[in-house]
């Protein structure tokens, strides 16, 4: 049913919480932030300061039983999703969830029939497609101007690594990092990935090795639609965020390249000098994570379908899934060998 504000609840209120609490509050007049829960109190406490929100818990079932409440971001660790998105459809509240949905399928699909049952919304947050320079490489490609697309390549690199804690639960580095690149890849090219063959390393710090992970890596894409693709991830490039795509096909190319503090370029007797690129997801997507949220807030508001759905959160984790068997196997895996349904 359509709504004219949305009461929103935010459950986590650490990074990215904090970005999605900034935009509702200061750049979408149609959302009101009702209450914010995090485990940690004094995290919630903290953003609740920060953008006058008048209710704090430090346990996300208050605002599960907050009846003014019609929308939920679920912002907290990624092992946590899962179930809050369970019981955020049981209590009948709109869901946008961070990515991943979960780092098991089972639970994955659990998850995907409470918000089908219960006939509520569920965003999940693949912020790079609201990307202004992202958005227009997909039109190019869409509309033919550059022709069949051919291949895609993807630079995906964090400028340093997340704290252990974090890398811990974060479902390692395909489900944590590439995951957004496995939905770009999707997105760009409008054409499903059939297989991947993926390479990895640990070359940036052994403690991520130690816990299981990996740092480094770089995947091979083939589409249904026979178009190929890579991407190489690091969890380290020392001069910033490195974020570029580019799509070449029959009639041409289209390449978003880095966004950088400014665009001059200084030339002297030895090089010629230019800014780096902004320094990592909040500098680099701020205009995006704007966008997404106002999409989201809209489709509740307006009774609209998300634009990126619970099937997309899937997608790109069962790509994750191919990828992890393909480095243990050290073999290109089909994504039907991880996803029989
Ligand atoms: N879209 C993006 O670009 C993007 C960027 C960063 C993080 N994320 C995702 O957002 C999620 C959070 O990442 P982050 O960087 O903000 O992490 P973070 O560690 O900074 O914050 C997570 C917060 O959630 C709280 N929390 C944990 N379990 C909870 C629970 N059951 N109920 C309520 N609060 C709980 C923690 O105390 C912490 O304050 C992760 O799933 C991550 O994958 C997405």
């Amino acid at each position: 049913m359509a709504t004219s504000q949305v009461n929103v609840g935010i459950i986590g209120a650490g990074r990215i919480g904090r970005v999605h609490a900034e935009n509702l509050a200061h750049r979408i007049p149609e959302a009101r932030i009702v209450a914010v829960a995090d485990v940690v109190e004094d995290m919630a406490r903290k953003l609740a300061s920060d953008f006058q929100i008048p209710a704090v818990y430090n346990d996300p079932r208050r605002i599960l039983d907050d009846q003014q409440i019609n929308a939920v971001l679920i912002c907290s660790s990624s092992d946590t999703h899962a179930q809050l998105i369970e019981d955020a459809a049981a209590a009948r509240k709109h869901i946008f969830c961070e990515k991943p949905i979960a780092l098991d399928l089972a639970k994955i699909d659990h998850a995907l029939a409470a918000v089908n049952k219960a006939g509520v919304k569920l965003q999940v947050g693949f912020n790079r497609r609201f990307d202004p320079s992202f958005k227009r490489v997909r039109e190019l490609v869409a509309s033919g101007e550059i022709g069949d697309a051919h291949i895609l390549r993807i630079t995906s690199r964090d400028p340093a690594p997340p704290p252990m804690a974090y890398v811990k639960v974060s479902g390692g580095i395909f489900l944590d990092m590439t995951i957004h690149d496995f939905d770009m890849a999707r997105y760009l090219m409008g054409s499903e990935v059939e297989e991947v063959y993926a390479a990895g390393s640990v070359l940036v710090d052994p403690e991520i090795g130690k816990a299981g992970d990996l740092d480094t890596a770089v995947i091979t894409l083939r589409f249904a639609n026979g178009a190929l693709g890579v991407i190489d991830n690091s969890r380290q490039a020392v001069y910033g965020y490195d974020q570029r795509v580019e799509v070449f096909g029959s009639k041409g190319m289209a390449l978003a390249a880095n966004k950088t503090t400014d665009a001059v370029t200084q030339s002297d007797a030895n090089a010629i000098h230019s800014a780096k690129p902004l320094y990592f997801f909040l500098e680099r997507y701020g205009d995006a994570f704007a966008a997404e949220m106002r999409e989201f807030v809209l489709s509740v508001a307006q009774d609209k379908m998300p634009p990126v759905t619970g099937i997309d959160g899937r997608i790109a984790v069962v790509i994750g899934y191919a990828a992890l068997k393909s480095v243990k196997e050290n073999r290109p895996v089909r994504v039907s060998e991880v996803d029989r349904t």
